[in-house]
This record gives structure tokens, sequence and C-alpha cells, in this order.
């Protein structure tokens, strides 16, 4: 007995020293905790139907409906339709979970860019610009769309920035989802993120921001008439855990295609197990601005990827081929911290 309890103290002790020093946090491997993830008991579901017979016609109006720190899971099954209307999330609700009908068949749709005006009279930013935003933790979507249906931008127009979807919340989950716009189409602001066979639409850096994300199984399109890239990921310290892992994707579309920019001075992007189409811009990568020498503090790492274009994202030194150990990381939920907030059966 008096053993078990020293155990405690001495994990309880390694904790708090792990915490305290910062460039621990450089390592993506995550403290070992005994936690579980455990299925939340009770939930809630309210229909959304712009036809009519559900509880709410918009989607905001049912986020509305849910009170301030709820805290049982609370299910939004959005009928078939196309919601046009600006939505957000805010902080004071986790656990919401927005359930389509199919991402063919649901979709909630805005058309803000950042040069356009807000009702202040500023310009919106690219940030605000997201057709659905969510501020709050704990948040699900299932087979639904998100677009931000502005139209896309010639290139060297300014403003024309404009999200479809702002996740700063900390452990989402989405699955079955689609997201479409041109440039900066996903957002992926801040927090820990799950995304499962999901459709990612854009031009420029469309997934960006500095979450820490996983990937898993899902197809990155491009729709840039020229140039174009994937992912700009802003970690800006050697101590951050954030980066973007896309496991078993597919790359396609039209290019030519940076699938990687360097955001931040230690962006942080790894590619393993994806097919890339004949689509990739000569080097693949970018460092963003050529003056700050990010070639030197990023990571941008590749392991055992395939098709037509895996040769080209091969092509600066600053992008490698990783070896197992090093890839490894990058290749299991863990990597979200996934063990403790996932459903088993979703990732
Ligand atoms: C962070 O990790 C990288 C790669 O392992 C290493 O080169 C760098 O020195 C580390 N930074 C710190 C501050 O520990
Ligand atoms: C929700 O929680 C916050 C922080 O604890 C508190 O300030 C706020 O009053 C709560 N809101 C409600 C409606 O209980
Ligand atoms: C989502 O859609 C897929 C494919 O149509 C279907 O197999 C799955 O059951 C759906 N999941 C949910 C939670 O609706
Ligand atoms: C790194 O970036 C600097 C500044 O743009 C450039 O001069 C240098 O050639 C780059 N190094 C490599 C290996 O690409």
């Amino acid at each position: 007995m008096g053993l078990r309890i020293l155990y405690f103290l001495f994990t309880f002790l390694l904790l708090l020293l792990s915490r305290s020093s910062c460039c621990d946090l450089n390592s993506t491997t995550a403290t070992k905790h005994r936690h579980r993830w455990v299925e939340p008991t009770v939930a809630r579901t309210v229909v959304v139907d712009a036809a009519g017979s559900g509880d709410f016609l918009s989607v905001q109006k049912a986020v509305d409906s849910i009170p301030e720190n709820n805290t049982i899971r609370v299910v939004i099954q959005i009928k078939p339709g196309s919601y046009i209307e600006k939505v957000v999330v805010p902080v004071t609700k986790p656990y919401v979970t927005f359930q389509g009908a199919g991402r063919d068949v649901t979709s909630i749709e805005w058309h803000d860019r950042a040069g356009d005006r807000g009702p202040d009279g500023q310009q919106l930013r690219t940030y605000n610009t997201a057709s659905v935003t969510v501020l709050a933790n704990y948040f699900a979507a299932r087979n639904i769309s998100f677009k931000n249906t502005a139209p896309a931008p010639l290139p060297g127009m300014e403003g024309w920035q404009a999200a479809a979807f702002r996740i700063s919340g900390d452990k989402a989950y989405f699955s079955g989802c689609g997201f479409y716009g041109a440039q900066d189409t996903l957002c992926d602001d801040a927090g820990r993120h799950y995304f499962k066979d999901c459709y990612i639409e854009g031009s420029i850096d469309f997934v960006f921001g500095n979450g820490r994300s996983m990937y898993k199984d899902c197809e990155l399109h491009s729709i840039a008439n020229q140039f174009g890239s994937i992912a700009a990921q802003d970690r800006n310290s050697a101590c951050e855990r954030t980066g973007f892992a896309f496991v078993n994707c597919r790359v396609t579309g039209t290019g030519k295609l940076y699938v990687g920019r360097a955001m931040g001075q230690y962006s942080r992007i790894v590619f393993a197990y994806t097919y890339f189409d004949d689509v990739i811009a000569p080097g693949g990568w970018d460092d963003w601005d050529h003056t700050s020498n990010k070639n030197k503090t990023v990571f941008f790492g590749l392991y055992k990827c395939w098709g037509p274009g895996a040769g080209a994202v091969h092509g600066v030194p600053w992008a490698r081929e990783l070896d197992f150990a090093t890839a490894r990381p990058f290749l299991v939920k863990s990597f979200v911290n996934g063990r403790h907030w996932l459903n088993p059966s979703d990732a």
C-alpha cells in the first residue's frame, strides 16, 4: 500500500517536472497518462431543417439554444440542404456535434473575404471570414460540408482570403466532412484536431494555422490555375508541439502546387504514405519569404509517399525523407493525444 502511494507521488513529481521545462515540449511524445477515453453517458439531439420539420430553421439558432457551460454532448442533426448563414460556436459551448446527412447533401455556406468590411466598418481580415467558426472545445462534425463561396482570386489579387471553416477549440474531431474554398479554405488555428476521411479543396494555403492536427485518409484537392499551395503551418518556436501530419492522404487537382509553406519560423509539416498526383511545383516546398532563413528551422518531412508527384516533393534539401523512428510520432493518433479524447472506433 505504502509503495503504491510512493509510486503515485513519484509519477506526479515527474509530471510536474516535465511540465516546467518548456523545451521538453519540443518532443512530440506525449506524457504517459493512465486515462482512457470514456464514453459520454448523456447526449441530446436537436434537429435543424430548412424545410421546417425540425426544431430549428438555422444552425445558428440551434447553437444559440444550447445553454452556456453545457456538460453533455449536444448533437445538432442537420437535414439535407444548403444552409446559407455564418455560424459561430462560442467558447462557452463545448461538446457540440454537427451531424449532416452526407457531405454532398448538407452544407453550410457563406461568402466573406478578408478585404470585406465588417459591421464596424473595419476590414474583416482572414480569421474572421470563416463561414463556420468554432471556438469551443470538444467539437465534432460528421458528414457535412463547409463552404466559402466567394469567387477564387486571380493571381496577385489582395484581400481575397476567404475561409470556409476555422477551428480554434481544442480536441475537435471531423469525419466525412468537406471543406470548400479557394485561398485559405481551412483555418486550422489552434488546438488538437483529428480529421478523418475529409475532402479539402482550395488554391493557396488551403490548410493553414498553428493547430496540432492529424489528417488521416483525406483528399487535398487543388483548384489553383497557376501556382498554389496546400499547407501553411504557423509553429513559431521549437517549444511548440504544433504541426500538421497528413497520413495516407491523396493530393489531386491542378497545379503547380507547393505542398507546404513555412508560415511560422518553426513550421512543422509531415506527409506520410500520401499519394501525389503530377501537380507539384519545382522544389515542392516554399520558405514563405526568402529572408528569415526558415529553411534552417522548419521541420518538413516525408515518409513513404508515392504517385507521379512523389519525386517532386523531395525537391529541396530542407524537406527530407524521414526514417521510421523520426516519422513514427507523426503516424499515430498520439500526435494529438488521441487516446485520451477520441473514441477508439473513430480513429
Ligand atoms: C528541438 O528539436 C529539434 C529536432 O529534434 C532539435 O534540433 C532542436 O535542438 C530542439 N530544440 C530545443 C530548443 O531543444
Ligand atoms: C459559465 O462559466 C463561466 C466561467 O466559469 C462563468 O463566468 C459564467 O457565468 C458561466 N455562465 C453561466 C450561464 O452559468
Ligand atoms: C457518414 O456517411 C458515411 C458514408 O455515407 C456512412 O457510412 C456513415 O454511417 C455516416 N456516419 C454518420 C455518423 O452519419
Ligand atoms: C535557405 O534560404 C536562404 C535564404 O533565402 C538561401 O540563401 C539558401 O540558399 C537556402 N538554402 C537551401 C539549402 O535551400
